[in-house]
């Protein structure tokens, strides 16, 4: 009971705080919804914002006003809308609002994904463009990935003798686990057999999970000291642990720095960085940076591949022709060799495809404005939350022909359109300063495992395909209700 006192009077003195502003504000910010006292909106998003707000935006226009709590937010819906916030007023657009379990990584005001876009920022950028954006030290570690898919090979080939299904999406996880492992630190941290109960899998999966969940102290900030769902303390545990594990394998790549040869990944590229520049990028960048390299690129990469997978065993046309686009390159000892597959166009055209219409991260990462900006004819305050709504723009009939239709040809032929920034009706990676800097890597992976599947092996799912439930889950990224699952037969 006095549980439930302090949390009504926090919220009514959070409002009082902060609604008092609003009022100011409002006449000059983009039209939205009316809201609920206290609330605002919330009833509005249900569980699935990036519907309802697509659907909102269709009556309150391009830039929309919504208020959570006493959170105030723009939500850009049209490729104008968000070439205004993400090319034209890109420096004022490009802080964040950093969630309430965030703050439980130690070092969080040192994290690339959280920190507002100051030289600090720059310099982590930098560092990480050092690597990321250099396809010859990618290539550098091509063999490494390539070995990651050999593991995922054999452990399909058994289950396809076993006759057992596999789940996709989880597969594609502990995969993508494995190579963002050995891109960062040469090695693998997971298997495809076991769930590994309290290691990078659940790690990885439970920050995924809880910096992705509705808080109310996020939206009341007054609440945070009480942490209500208890989500902080769960992130907490699971970045307590990321935070010895990578220490532990920092100070082991520091003692072998001394004694032999450069492995030539991620860990050391930083390192170099770190010991080379006069700058003040140290181990406690290294130490967060990896942390986010493992929560960036991780989910968002299976959960593309997995989408991919979903699509292309509803449509065997696609998936034959794509087996023949892959076959013509594979070499004779049987294998896919990375560097053959990244120009197929029928490829490319099908991870685009998957892209737009099965957004990785719906909303982008929340962008908060870091002055007092003007968005078309807006006045919009300072650290007001900006949305935009990549998942709504990628489905709308005036910039595509057929939305919902999964179909890569409108990919074929038009190479310009492309997803590094420049084509705002289509940002699975966002675009501006705080574009996804992971994209090469991204393609590679996604790539590698998507022709894997497909020309290695046919697949049968265990219901009619006209049963198969298309509808996702909203959280950071936008997953499938139900796991795929499909049993894999061997064609060699
Ligand atoms: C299919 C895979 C991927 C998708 C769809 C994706 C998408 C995104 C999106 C939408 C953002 C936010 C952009 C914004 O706020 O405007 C982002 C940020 C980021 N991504 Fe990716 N990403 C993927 C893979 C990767 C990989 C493999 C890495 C690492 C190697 C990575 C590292 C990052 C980082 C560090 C940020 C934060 C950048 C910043 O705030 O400055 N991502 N990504």
């Amino acid at each position: 009971m006095e549980l439930l006192f302090l949390i009504l009077s926090s919220i009514v003195f959070s409002i009082f705080l902060y609604h008092g502003f609003d009022l100011h504000r409002k006449r000059k910010m983009p039209p939205g919804p009316a809201g609920l006292p206290i609330i605002g909106n919330l009833l509005d998003l249900g569980p699935k914002p990036h519907e309802s707000l697509a659907k909102l935006s269709q009556k309150h226009g391009p830039l929309m006003t919504i208020r959570l709590g006493s959170i105030t937010s723009v939500v850009a819906s049209t490729p104008d809308a968000a070439r205004e916030i993400l090319q034209r007023k890109d420096e004022a657009c490009s802080g964040r609002i950093v969630p309430d379990a965030v703050t439980a990584l130690d070092n969080h005001e040192a994290a690339v994904l959280w920190i507002p876009p100051n030289d600090e920022w720059r310099t982590i950028r930098k560092a990480l463009n050092t690597f990321l954006t250099h396809q010859h030290k990618l290539d550098t570690l091509r063999d490494l990935r390539e070995k990651v898919v050999d593991g995922m090979l054999e452990f399909l080939e058994e289950s396809g003798k076993k006759k057992a299904s596999v789940d996709i999406g989880k597969l594609a996880f502990a995969v993508a686990l494995n190579q963002m492992s050995n891109t960062c630190l040469s090695q693998n941290v997971t298997s495809y057999e076991s769930d590994d109960i309290g290691g990078f899998k659940t790690a990885v999966k439970t920050l995924m999970e809880v910096d992705g969940k509705f808080n109310i102290a996020d939206i009341f900030p007054v609440l945070k000291p009480l942490d209500p769902q208890n989500i902080r303390r769960q992130a907490k545990a699971a970045y307590d642990w990321f935070d010895e594990v990578t220490e532990g394998f920092i100070k082991e790549r520091l003692k072998h720095r001394k004694q032999v040869e450069r492995f030539g990944d991620m860990l050391d590229s930083l390192l170099d960085y770190s010991e080379n520049n006069d700058t003040d990028f140290n181990l406690i960048h290294i130490k967060t940076l990896l942390v986010d390299l493992f929560l960036a690129g991780t989910e968002t990469s299976s959960n593309t591949t997995e989408w991919a997978m979903t699509e292309l065993l509803l449509n065997p046309d696609m998936f034959s022709r794509l087996r023949e686009e892959v076959s013509k390159i594979v070499g004779e000892n049987g294998k896919i060799q990375e560097e053959k597959i990244l120009d197929l166009p029928y490829l490319n055209a099908v991870i685009k495809e998957t892209m737009r219409l099965h957004l990785s991260v719906p909303l982008l990462v929340p962008h908060k404005t870091e002055t007092k900006v003007e968005l078309g004819k807006y006045t919009v305050p300072k650290n007001t939350q900006i949305l935009v709504n990549a998942w709504a723009i990628a489905r709308d009939a005036r910039y595509w022909k057929d939305p919902l239709m999964f179909n890569p040809e409108r990919f074929m032929g038009k190479d310009q359109l492309d997803y590094k920034g420049q084509h705002f009706e289509f940002l699975p990676f966002g675009s501006g300063r705080r574009m996804c800097p992971g994209i090469p890597l991204a393609h590679r992976v996604v790539s590698l495992m998507v022709a894997s599947f497909v020309y290695h092996f046919d697949w049968t799912l265990p219901h009619p395909k006209e049963e198969m439930d298309m509808s996702d889950i909203f959280g950071i990224t936008l997953l499938r209700s139900t796991p795929l699952l499909a049993c894999p037969i061997s064609v060699k």
